[in-house]
């Protein structure tokens, strides 16, 4: 699968462990910053990464900054995300299942390595159920776009 990634310089060496560990699953991961550890905004790759998704360039996203908050704030203000933030593996499973989110975030300062893996993992091989949950997707869609 092709994946959107980025992050903020709190998450650089989240972002390379999580790069690696999918690369090595066979995944393509297309790396929208940044790489250093000189403070930035965490906007600028919430949007990027959000650009990625909705244009079809990737086919879902992964957002990494402290807590994964704001960086998934930023990604919700661009039309047709749902960026959710997942500090678990079961609601990173369920968010892809029931809500279709197409950005998983996570802090880098919230969760370890291992637990980030799991939480990726869950998030990736989920389907989306579709069904009674697509109403509801499609009530947020109206808010977006101020129908409701
Ligand atoms: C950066 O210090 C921190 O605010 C950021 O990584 C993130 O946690 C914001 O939600």
């Amino acid at each position: 699968m092709k994946i959107a990634i980025g992050n903020d310089h709190v998450a650089v060496g989240m972002k390379n462990h999580i790069t690696e560990y999918l690369t090595a699953k066979g995944h393509e991961i297309i790396n929208f910053g940044t790489d250093t550890a000189e403070r930035c905004d965490y906007p600028i790759y919430g949007k990027k990464v959000a650009d990625a998704v909705v244009s079809g360039e990737c086919e879902l996203g992964i957002l990494i900054c402290g807590t994964g908050i704001g960086i998934s704030l930023a990604a919700n203000k661009v039309k047709g995300i749902r960026a959710a933030v997942c500090s678990d593996p079961y609601s990173a499973r369920l968010t892809r299942q029931h809500n279709n989110a197409n950005i998983i975030a996570f802090g880098a300062r919230v969760v370890g390595e291992a637990t980030a893996e799991m939480i990726v993992d869950e998030f990736l091989n989920a389907e989306y159920e579709g069904g009674r949950h697509q109403t509801r997707i499609d009530m947020i869609s109206a808010i977006e776009q101020g129908e409701m």
